[in-house]
Protein backbone atom coordinates (compact mmCIF):
# COMPACT_ATOMS: atom_id res chain seq x y z
CA UNK A 1 0.00 0.00 0.00
CA UNK A 2 1.20 3.61 -0.97
CA UNK A 3 -0.10 4.57 2.82
CA UNK A 4 2.54 3.12 5.43
CA UNK A 5 1.80 2.75 9.35
CA UNK A 6 3.99 5.07 10.50
CA UNK A 7 4.85 3.92 14.12
CA UNK A 8 2.23 1.33 14.54
CA UNK A 9 2.43 -2.30 14.46
CA UNK A 10 -1.18 -2.03 12.60
CA UNK A 11 -3.10 -0.08 10.42
CA UNK A 12 -6.21 -0.63 12.19
CA UNK A 13 -3.28 0.66 15.33
CA UNK A 14 -3.22 3.40 13.64
CA UNK A 15 -6.51 3.80 12.01
CA UNK A 16 -8.15 3.68 15.78
CA UNK A 17 -5.16 6.43 16.81
CA UNK A 18 -6.78 8.23 13.71
CA UNK A 19 -9.91 9.07 15.26
CA UNK A 20 -9.15 12.27 17.36
CA UNK A 21 -7.81 13.67 13.68
CA UNK A 22 -10.54 12.93 11.72
CA UNK A 23 -13.29 13.46 13.81
CA UNK A 24 -11.96 16.88 14.20
CA UNK A 25 -11.91 17.36 10.51
CA UNK A 26 -14.88 16.14 9.69
CA UNK A 27 -16.63 17.92 12.74
CA UNK A 28 -14.93 21.05 11.38
CA UNK A 29 -16.16 20.48 7.77
CA UNK A 30 -19.86 21.05 9.04
CA UNK A 31 -19.19 23.97 11.54
CA UNK A 32 -19.03 27.41 10.48
CA UNK A 33 -15.43 28.91 11.60
CA UNK A 34 -16.28 31.98 12.71
CA UNK A 35 -19.75 31.46 14.36
CA UNK A 36 -19.32 27.55 15.71
CA UNK A 37 -22.36 26.65 14.62
CA UNK A 38 -23.33 23.92 13.07
CA UNK A 39 -23.16 24.63 8.57
CA UNK A 40 -24.48 21.69 7.01
CA UNK A 41 -24.70 21.46 2.60
CA UNK A 42 -27.58 22.69 0.68
CA UNK A 43 -29.38 18.68 1.30
CA UNK A 44 -32.39 17.33 -1.25
CA UNK A 45 -34.91 16.80 1.78
CA UNK A 46 -36.85 19.23 3.62
CA UNK A 47 -36.72 17.75 7.73
CA UNK A 48 -39.34 20.49 8.43
CA UNK A 49 -42.24 18.79 7.10
CA UNK A 50 -44.14 17.14 9.89
CA UNK A 51 -44.74 13.96 7.89
CA UNK A 52 -40.80 13.66 7.70
CA UNK A 53 -39.90 10.39 8.20
CA UNK A 54 -36.15 8.72 7.37
CA UNK A 55 -35.02 5.17 6.46
CA UNK A 56 -31.09 4.73 6.98
CA UNK A 57 -30.01 1.54 5.06
CA UNK A 58 -26.40 0.34 5.35
CA UNK A 59 -24.37 -2.88 5.82
CA UNK A 60 -21.86 -4.23 8.29
CA UNK A 61 -20.17 -1.85 10.42
CA UNK A 62 -22.07 0.82 8.99
CA UNK A 63 -25.40 -0.15 9.88
CA UNK A 64 -24.69 -0.04 13.42
CA UNK A 65 -23.75 3.71 12.66
CA UNK A 66 -27.48 4.17 11.06
CA UNK A 67 -28.76 2.06 14.09
CA UNK A 68 -27.01 4.51 17.08
CA UNK A 69 -28.41 7.90 14.45
CA UNK A 70 -31.81 5.84 14.98
CA UNK A 71 -31.87 7.49 18.68
CA UNK A 72 -30.58 10.84 17.67
CA UNK A 73 -32.90 11.70 15.18
CA UNK A 74 -35.74 10.21 17.36
CA UNK A 75 -34.81 11.60 20.49
CA UNK A 76 -33.54 15.01 19.43
CA UNK A 77 -35.44 16.08 16.32
CA UNK A 78 -38.44 13.78 17.15
CA UNK A 79 -38.11 12.24 13.45
CA UNK A 80 -39.84 8.57 13.05
CA UNK A 81 -36.70 6.35 11.70
CA UNK A 82 -36.37 2.61 10.69
CA UNK A 83 -33.05 1.60 9.92
CA UNK A 84 -32.22 -1.73 8.10
CA UNK A 85 -29.83 -3.72 7.09
CA UNK A 86 -29.33 -3.41 3.12
CA UNK A 87 -29.30 -6.91 1.97
CA UNK A 88 -32.74 -7.64 3.81
CA UNK A 89 -33.76 -3.83 2.97
CA UNK A 90 -33.40 -4.32 -0.65
CA UNK A 91 -35.55 -7.11 -0.94
CA UNK A 92 -38.34 -6.86 1.36
CA UNK A 93 -40.17 -4.02 -0.49
CA UNK A 94 -40.90 -1.83 2.34
CA UNK A 95 -43.73 0.74 1.57
CA UNK A 96 -41.98 4.77 2.09
CA UNK A 97 -44.30 7.07 2.73
CA UNK A 98 -44.41 10.45 0.44
CA UNK A 99 -42.00 12.65 3.22
CA UNK A 100 -39.35 9.51 3.51
CA UNK A 101 -35.73 10.48 3.02
CA UNK A 102 -33.36 7.45 2.55
CA UNK A 103 -30.35 7.38 4.08
CA UNK A 104 -27.71 5.24 3.03
CA UNK A 105 -24.17 4.79 4.86
CA UNK A 106 -20.81 3.41 3.48
CA UNK A 107 -17.24 3.50 3.84
CA UNK A 108 -16.46 2.73 0.07
CA UNK A 109 -19.99 3.90 -1.45
CA UNK A 110 -19.45 0.67 -3.28
CA UNK A 111 -20.91 -2.27 -1.33
CA UNK A 112 -23.10 -4.24 -3.77
CA UNK A 113 -26.45 -4.55 -1.66
CA UNK A 114 -26.36 -0.83 -0.07
CA UNK A 115 -26.03 0.11 -4.04
CA UNK A 116 -29.00 -1.63 -4.61
CA UNK A 117 -31.03 -0.45 -1.74
CA UNK A 118 -30.29 2.91 -2.75
CA UNK A 119 -31.37 2.33 -6.20
CA UNK A 120 -35.19 1.04 -4.91
CA UNK A 121 -35.71 3.79 -3.19
CA UNK A 122 -34.80 6.10 -6.16
CA UNK A 123 -37.19 3.66 -8.42
CA UNK A 124 -40.15 4.73 -5.90
CA UNK A 125 -39.65 8.21 -6.21
CA UNK A 126 -38.22 8.91 -3.12
CA UNK A 127 -35.02 11.42 -2.05
CA UNK A 128 -31.66 9.46 -1.32
CA UNK A 129 -28.58 10.89 0.73
CA UNK A 130 -25.56 8.53 0.64
CA UNK A 131 -22.96 9.58 3.57
CA UNK A 132 -19.58 8.42 2.36
CA UNK A 133 -15.80 7.94 2.80
CA UNK A 134 -14.94 8.08 -0.88
CA UNK A 135 -16.34 11.47 -2.45
CA UNK A 136 -16.23 9.82 -5.92
CA UNK A 137 -18.11 6.41 -5.63
CA UNK A 138 -21.06 5.10 -6.96
CA UNK A 139 -23.04 6.10 -3.70
CA UNK A 140 -22.34 9.35 -3.98
CA UNK A 141 -22.30 9.89 -8.07
CA UNK A 142 -25.89 8.13 -7.57
CA UNK A 143 -27.69 9.94 -4.54
CA UNK A 144 -29.28 12.94 -4.46
CA UNK A 145 -27.46 14.58 -1.60
CA UNK A 146 -24.06 13.53 -0.47
CA UNK A 147 -22.20 13.95 2.99
CA UNK A 148 -18.68 13.38 3.20
CA UNK A 149 -16.92 11.84 5.85
CA UNK A 150 -13.52 13.06 6.17
CA UNK A 151 -11.70 9.82 7.90
CA UNK A 152 -9.28 9.16 5.28
CA UNK A 153 -8.32 6.30 3.39
CA UNK A 154 -9.21 3.49 5.74
CA UNK A 155 -6.95 0.19 5.01
CA UNK A 156 -7.80 -2.19 8.11
CA UNK A 157 -10.30 -4.52 6.82
CA UNK A 158 -12.25 -4.01 10.27
CA UNK A 159 -13.26 -0.65 9.94
CA UNK A 160 -12.78 1.66 12.88
CA UNK A 161 -12.22 5.72 11.65
CA UNK A 162 -14.82 5.29 9.22
CA UNK A 163 -17.23 3.99 12.08
CA UNK A 164 -16.51 7.19 14.01
CA UNK A 165 -17.07 9.90 11.40
CA UNK A 166 -19.93 8.28 10.36
CA UNK A 167 -21.07 8.68 13.34
CA UNK A 168 -20.00 12.05 14.19
CA UNK A 169 -21.61 13.14 10.44
CA UNK A 170 -25.15 11.72 11.54
CA UNK A 171 -24.91 12.78 14.77
CA UNK A 172 -24.17 16.56 13.08
CA UNK A 173 -27.43 15.80 10.17
CA UNK A 174 -29.70 14.90 13.67
CA UNK A 175 -28.98 17.99 14.92
CA UNK A 176 -29.27 20.05 11.48
CA UNK A 177 -32.32 18.17 11.53
CA UNK A 178 -33.81 19.22 14.85
CA UNK A 179 -32.61 22.85 14.61
CA UNK A 180 -34.82 22.85 11.28
CA UNK A 181 -37.89 21.51 12.80
CA UNK A 182 -37.44 24.09 15.34
CA UNK A 183 -37.39 21.65 18.28
CA UNK A 184 -33.71 22.61 19.88
CA UNK A 185 -33.16 25.42 21.54
CA UNK A 186 -30.19 28.23 20.68
CA UNK A 187 -28.64 27.34 24.46
CA UNK A 188 -29.17 23.32 23.87
CA UNK A 189 -27.84 23.36 20.61
CA UNK A 190 -24.40 25.38 21.68
CA UNK A 191 -24.21 23.03 23.61
CA UNK A 192 -24.37 19.79 21.98
CA UNK A 193 -21.74 21.57 19.02
CA UNK A 194 -19.29 22.09 22.56
CA UNK A 195 -19.59 18.87 23.29
CA UNK A 196 -19.12 17.55 19.69
CA UNK A 197 -15.90 19.94 19.93
CA UNK A 198 -14.25 18.27 22.86
CA UNK A 199 -15.15 14.85 21.28
CA UNK A 200 -11.41 14.53 20.43
CA UNK A 201 -9.67 15.77 23.24
CA UNK A 202 -12.02 13.42 25.36
CA UNK A 203 -10.89 10.26 22.59
CA UNK A 204 -7.22 11.38 23.39
CA UNK A 205 -7.73 10.86 27.41
CA UNK A 206 -9.46 7.38 26.19
CA UNK A 207 -6.06 6.44 23.86
CA UNK A 208 -3.95 7.65 27.26
CA UNK A 209 -5.49 4.35 29.00
CA UNK A 210 -3.92 1.72 25.73
CA UNK A 211 -2.30 -0.26 28.54
CA UNK A 212 -5.82 -1.34 30.49
CA UNK A 213 -7.07 -2.15 27.21
CA UNK A 214 -3.84 -4.74 26.40
CA UNK A 215 -4.91 -5.85 30.49
CA UNK A 216 -7.88 -6.57 30.03
CA UNK A 217 -6.95 -7.97 26.55
CA UNK A 218 -4.83 -10.93 27.97
CA UNK A 219 -8.01 -12.01 30.34
CA UNK A 220 -10.37 -12.20 27.02
CA UNK A 221 -7.47 -14.09 24.76
CA UNK A 222 -8.55 -17.16 26.50
CA UNK A 223 -12.28 -17.23 26.50
CA UNK A 224 -14.53 -19.32 24.42
CA UNK A 225 -17.98 -16.77 24.39
CA UNK A 226 -17.86 -12.84 25.06
CA UNK A 227 -20.88 -11.02 26.00
CA UNK A 228 -21.21 -7.46 25.02
CA UNK A 229 -24.29 -5.46 26.64
CA UNK A 230 -25.62 -2.57 26.37
CA UNK A 231 -28.71 -0.15 26.25
CA UNK A 232 -30.17 3.01 24.77
CA UNK A 233 -27.66 4.06 21.86
CA UNK A 234 -25.21 2.10 23.72
CA UNK A 235 -27.11 -1.03 22.29
CA UNK A 236 -25.77 -0.62 18.71
CA UNK A 237 -22.21 -0.25 19.89
CA UNK A 238 -22.32 -3.60 22.00
CA UNK A 239 -23.49 -4.62 18.75
CA UNK A 240 -20.51 -3.27 17.17
CA UNK A 241 -17.90 -4.32 19.63
CA UNK A 242 -18.74 -7.98 19.45
CA UNK A 243 -18.93 -7.26 15.80
CA UNK A 244 -15.06 -5.63 16.27
CA UNK A 245 -13.97 -8.81 18.80
CA UNK A 246 -15.36 -11.76 16.14
CA UNK A 247 -13.59 -9.89 13.35
CA UNK A 248 -10.29 -9.56 14.23
CA UNK A 249 -10.25 -11.95 17.21
CA UNK A 250 -12.35 -14.88 15.79
CA UNK A 251 -13.78 -15.30 19.60
CA UNK A 252 -17.48 -15.72 19.60
CA UNK A 253 -18.71 -12.79 20.55
CA UNK A 254 -22.31 -11.81 20.75
CA UNK A 255 -24.19 -8.08 21.06
CA UNK A 256 -27.00 -8.10 23.23
CA UNK A 257 -29.44 -5.12 24.36
CA UNK A 258 -29.27 -5.60 28.30
CA UNK A 259 -32.81 -5.70 28.39
CA UNK A 260 -32.57 -8.59 26.44
CA UNK A 261 -30.35 -10.63 28.70
CA UNK A 262 -33.05 -12.44 30.66
CA UNK A 263 -34.65 -13.60 27.15
CA UNK A 264 -31.91 -16.32 26.07
CA UNK A 265 -28.42 -15.13 26.30
CA UNK A 266 -28.19 -15.47 30.39
CA UNK A 267 -28.13 -19.25 29.94
CA UNK A 268 -24.77 -19.32 28.13
CA UNK A 269 -23.13 -17.55 31.24
CA UNK A 270 -20.57 -19.26 33.86
CA UNK A 271 -17.73 -18.59 34.99
CA UNK A 272 -15.73 -18.86 31.88
CA UNK A 273 -17.95 -15.65 30.30
CA UNK A 274 -16.48 -11.94 30.23
CA UNK A 275 -19.15 -9.79 29.94
CA UNK A 276 -18.88 -6.74 28.49
CA UNK A 277 -20.76 -3.48 29.53
CA UNK A 278 -20.93 -0.54 27.64
CA UNK A 279 -23.01 1.62 30.02
CA UNK A 280 -22.05 5.37 30.88
CA UNK A 281 -23.91 6.72 34.13
CA UNK A 282 -27.36 8.29 32.09
CA UNK A 283 -30.61 7.52 32.76
CA UNK A 284 -30.47 3.77 31.98
CA UNK A 285 -27.10 2.83 34.05
CA UNK A 286 -29.80 1.14 36.66
CA UNK A 287 -31.78 -1.07 34.40
CA UNK A 288 -27.73 -1.96 32.75
CA UNK A 289 -26.19 -2.18 36.60
CA UNK A 290 -29.53 -4.43 37.50
CA UNK A 291 -28.21 -6.70 34.63
CA UNK A 292 -24.96 -6.81 35.56
CA UNK A 293 -25.94 -8.16 39.22
CA UNK A 294 -27.78 -11.09 37.51
CA UNK A 295 -24.63 -11.95 35.70
CA UNK A 296 -22.14 -11.84 38.36
CA UNK A 297 -24.77 -14.10 40.39
CA UNK A 298 -24.23 -16.80 37.99
CA UNK A 299 -20.42 -15.72 38.43
CA UNK A 300 -20.01 -14.49 34.33
CA UNK A 301 -16.81 -12.00 34.95
CA UNK A 302 -18.13 -8.61 34.43
CA UNK A 303 -16.12 -5.53 32.64
CA UNK A 304 -17.21 -2.34 32.61
CA UNK A 305 -16.82 0.75 30.41
CA UNK A 306 -18.24 3.26 32.25
CA UNK A 307 -17.47 6.95 33.87
CA UNK A 308 -16.35 7.86 37.17
CA UNK A 309 -19.71 7.82 38.70
CA UNK A 310 -20.87 4.14 36.82
CA UNK A 311 -17.43 2.48 38.31
CA UNK A 312 -18.06 3.98 41.57
CA UNK A 313 -21.91 2.51 41.44
CA UNK A 314 -20.89 -0.97 40.90
CA UNK A 315 -18.14 -1.14 43.71
CA UNK A 316 -16.48 -4.32 43.32
CA UNK A 317 -18.70 -6.19 41.29
CA UNK A 318 -16.61 -5.72 37.93
CA UNK A 319 -13.92 -7.76 37.62
CA UNK A 320 -11.94 -5.41 35.26
CA UNK A 321 -13.40 -1.74 34.52
CA UNK A 322 -12.14 1.03 32.37
CA UNK A 323 -13.10 4.80 33.27
CA UNK A 324 -13.84 7.01 30.13
CA UNK A 325 -14.59 10.43 30.55
CA UNK A 326 -17.73 11.86 31.60
CA UNK A 327 -19.66 13.74 28.28
CA UNK A 328 -23.12 14.79 27.10
CA UNK A 329 -24.74 11.32 27.23
CA UNK A 330 -25.49 12.81 23.04
CA UNK A 331 -21.95 12.18 22.01
CA UNK A 332 -21.62 9.30 24.39
CA UNK A 333 -21.84 6.48 21.90
CA UNK A 334 -18.62 8.16 20.00
CA UNK A 335 -16.77 8.02 22.77
CA UNK A 336 -17.63 4.72 23.72
CA UNK A 337 -16.83 3.63 20.11
CA UNK A 338 -12.94 3.55 20.80
CA UNK A 339 -12.55 1.41 23.75
CA UNK A 340 -14.90 -1.54 22.14
CA UNK A 341 -12.00 -1.12 19.02
CA UNK A 342 -9.37 -1.07 21.41
CA UNK A 343 -9.87 -3.94 22.99
CA UNK A 344 -11.03 -6.23 19.98
CA UNK A 345 -7.23 -5.06 18.46
CA UNK A 346 -5.38 -5.96 21.68
CA UNK A 347 -7.01 -9.44 21.95
CA UNK A 348 -6.01 -9.86 18.36
CA UNK A 349 -2.20 -9.00 19.06
CA UNK A 350 -3.08 -11.24 22.04
CA UNK A 351 -4.09 -14.03 19.91
CA UNK A 352 -1.77 -13.60 16.79
CA UNK A 353 -4.07 -13.47 14.61
CA UNK A 354 -3.82 -11.19 10.92
CA UNK A 355 -5.26 -8.27 12.25
CA UNK A 356 -5.47 -6.16 9.15
CA UNK A 357 -6.63 -9.17 7.07
CA UNK A 358 -9.14 -10.97 8.86
CA UNK A 359 -9.41 -14.15 7.58
CA UNK A 360 -12.40 -14.54 4.88
CA UNK A 361 -13.25 -11.00 5.01
CA UNK A 362 -12.90 -8.44 2.40
CA UNK A 363 -13.02 -4.44 2.61
CA UNK A 364 -15.52 -4.19 0.16
CA UNK A 365 -18.18 -6.68 -0.46
CA UNK A 366 -19.02 -5.63 -4.17
CA UNK A 367 -20.91 -8.38 -5.47
CA UNK A 368 -24.15 -9.81 -3.75
C1 LIG B 1 -17.26 -5.08 4.81
C2 LIG B 1 -16.17 -4.52 5.72
C3 LIG B 1 -16.80 -3.80 6.91
C4 LIG B 1 -17.78 -2.74 6.43
C5 LIG B 1 -18.82 -3.31 5.47
C6 LIG B 1 -19.63 -2.22 4.79
O1 LIG B 1 -17.92 -6.10 5.50
O2 LIG B 1 -15.33 -5.55 6.18
O3 LIG B 1 -15.79 -3.19 7.70
O4 LIG B 1 -18.43 -2.16 7.55
O5 LIG B 1 -18.19 -4.06 4.44
O6 LIG B 1 -18.76 -1.50 3.93
P1 LIG B 1 -19.06 -0.04 3.45
O7 LIG B 1 -17.92 0.30 2.52
O8 LIG B 1 -20.37 -0.06 2.71
O9 LIG B 1 -19.12 0.85 4.64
Amino acid sequence: ALIGKGNHRHYMEKEIHEQPAVIGDTLRSFTDPSSHRLALPDLPFDFAHPETRLQLVACGTAAYACMTARYWFEQLAGIPTSTDIASEYRYRDTPMTSRELGIFVSQSGETADTLAALRHVKAQGRPTLAIVNVAESTAAREADGMLRTLAGPEIGVASTKAFTTQLSTLACLAIGAARERGCLAASREAQLMQAMDEIPARLLQVLDQDQVFRDIASMLAGAGYVLYLGRGAMYPIALEGALKLKEVSYIKAEGYAAGELKHGPIALVDEEVPVIAVAPSDHLFEKTASNLQEVAARGGKVILFSDAAGIAAMGDLPVASVTLPAVDPFVAPILMSLPVQLLAYHTAVAKGTDVDQPRNLAKSVTVE
